[in-house]
């Protein structure tokens, strides 16, 4: 019976045939530990001497790290083991030898691994990032098809920068100028004017030249937009979503948590509601903190944000910014001038920023002044202000990167560990 390592389960006490990589090994005279992944997870392979054939038994004992091959055993339950199998080994089948693998169990430097990421991404570890990642993502479609969401793709090719001109890669789009996207949210916004609630999940780019364990220049983004929501509506369904994703990761990925060493009762706390502070109070907070350099009006910097976050024990939203410090697009706040219906979801333990919302403008008038105000070229924006012509509703959206939020809760502790293949400043291979 062929199968993969997820699969054993099925099969306690029967032989199976499992294509897989040699990851670890150890062997003496007389036992090979064979340490096999196939992708779906690891298991142990058991080959021991007299119990096979004298060929097998010195495959065992020859075959090098990231090896290929079949190997075919009988599934056994193994009570020591984190998985609760091991493989009593019959037979092996050698596919594709692999020599001097870079990549030893010894420790590495971060470059190195860097340069290895094509590589680096089969060891225990980066696997269960990637599937903690994948739970994410499944657990965001559940959750927003089940509350009566339709997922909308909007352009990566885009004339128009919702998130301000600084940070765009440039491109020539035939004879016009064109931007990769920084953020789906003006089609979003369009889309919710047709379809009420949508989201989309995409690839967004920021020339930012930031090198901190915060950012990277590609990364994804998850952008719900609901039309005839107000804000308070929108961080309601903030803080269900998240609570949602952290419990389906509990739920659905003990065994990747513990290869991560993930303290999980921090995890555990995260549901909803979260605590609110606005940004008046936030400044006051940091204050008396004694940070001195802080004065109303300044955007937060990450010791800033980690200060706030860390009197709590969950996510916090920082609500109501200065007007100045924020996107064209926000709705003012109804009796104040200076500050805008918005916030900034700040993650436990240090890993910052993970969603930015708000309400958006509804009011063609005043969204035309900011528009200008901003000195946004009116032609590009055109499309975005019919919005507002024709019917237009109060709607809030907002948006989570999805590697803040995967580092966050795997407990890794730089993003470029949360993306498969991660687009950093200075690093475009592999
Ligand atoms: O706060 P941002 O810039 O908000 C927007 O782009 C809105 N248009 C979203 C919306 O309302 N639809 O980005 C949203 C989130 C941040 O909170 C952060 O988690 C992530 O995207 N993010 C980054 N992640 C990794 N690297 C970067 N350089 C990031 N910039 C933003
Ligand atoms: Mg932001």
């Amino acid at each position: 019976m062929k199968t993969t390592i997820a699969e054993v389960g099925k099969y306690v006490g029967q032989d199976v045939t499992i294509g897989a990589w040699i990851a670890n090994k150890r062997s003496s005279g007389k036992i090979a530990f064979l340490q096999l992944r196939d992708g779906t997870g690891f298991i142990q392979g058991v080959v021991v001497k007299n119990e096979v054939d004298e060929k097998v038994f010195e495959a065992a004992k020859s075959i090098t790290q990231e090896s290929s091959l079949y190997v075919t055993g009988e599934v056994r339950v193994d009570e020591r083991s984190p998985f609760g199998y091991e493989l009593g080994v019959k037979e092996i089948k050698v596919i594709s030898g692999s020599v001097d693998y870079p990549i030893t169990p010894k420790e590495h430097g971060t470059e190195f691994l860097m340069d290895h990421r094509h590589l680096w991404l089969r060891s225990k570890k980066q696997h269960a990032v990637m599937k903690i990642r994948n739970e994410i993502i499944r657990a965001t479609y559940e959750y927003f098809n089940n509350n009566g969401f339709v997922k909308v793709d909007p352009p990566i090719l885009t004339g128009s920068a919702p998130e301000g001109t600084t940070e765009l890669f440039h491109t020539k789009y035939f004879e016009e100028d064109a931007y990769l996207s920084q953020s789906g949210q003006l089609y979003m916004e369009a889309a919710a004017m047709a379809l009420g609630k949508v989201f989309s999940f995409g690839p967004t780019f920021r020339a930012e030249k930031s090198k901190t364990r915060r950012h990277l220049i590609e990364f994804w983004m998850i952008e719900p937009e609901m039309a005839f929501y107000e804000h308070e509506d929108s961080l309601k369904v903030q803080e269900e979503y998240v609570a949602f994703i952290v419990k389906s990761v509990l739920d659905n990925c003990k065994l990747e948590l513990g290869v991560l060493g993930r303290d999980t009762s921090k995890l555990e706390n995260i549901t909803a509601p979260f605590p609110r502070i606005s940004y008046d109070d936030a400044i006051q907070f940091l204050k008396d903190q004694g940070f001195t350099d802080i004065e109303w009006g300044d955007d937060f910097g990450s010791p800033h944000e980690t200060a706030i976050a860390e009197s709590y024990d969950k996510p916090v939203f920082i609500t109501n910014y200065p007007t100045a410090l924020k996107p064209f697009y926000m709705q003012p706040h109804p009796t104040r001038e200076d500050v805008v219906l918005c916030a900034d979801l700040i993650a436990p333990e240090g890993y910052g920023e993970i969603i930015g919302g708000s309400e958006r403008i509804h009011d063609y008038e005043l969204l035309k002044q900011r528009i200008q105000e901003h000195d946004l070229p009116e032609s590009a924006y055109k499309w975005y202000l019919e919005t507002r012509e024709f019917g237009s509703v109060p709607h809030s959206g907002f948006g989570l990167g999805l590697e803040r939020t995967v580092a966050w809760i795997s407990g890794v502790e730089h993003v470029r560990e949360s993306i498969p293949f991660p687009r950093l400043l200075n690093r475009l291979y592999p």
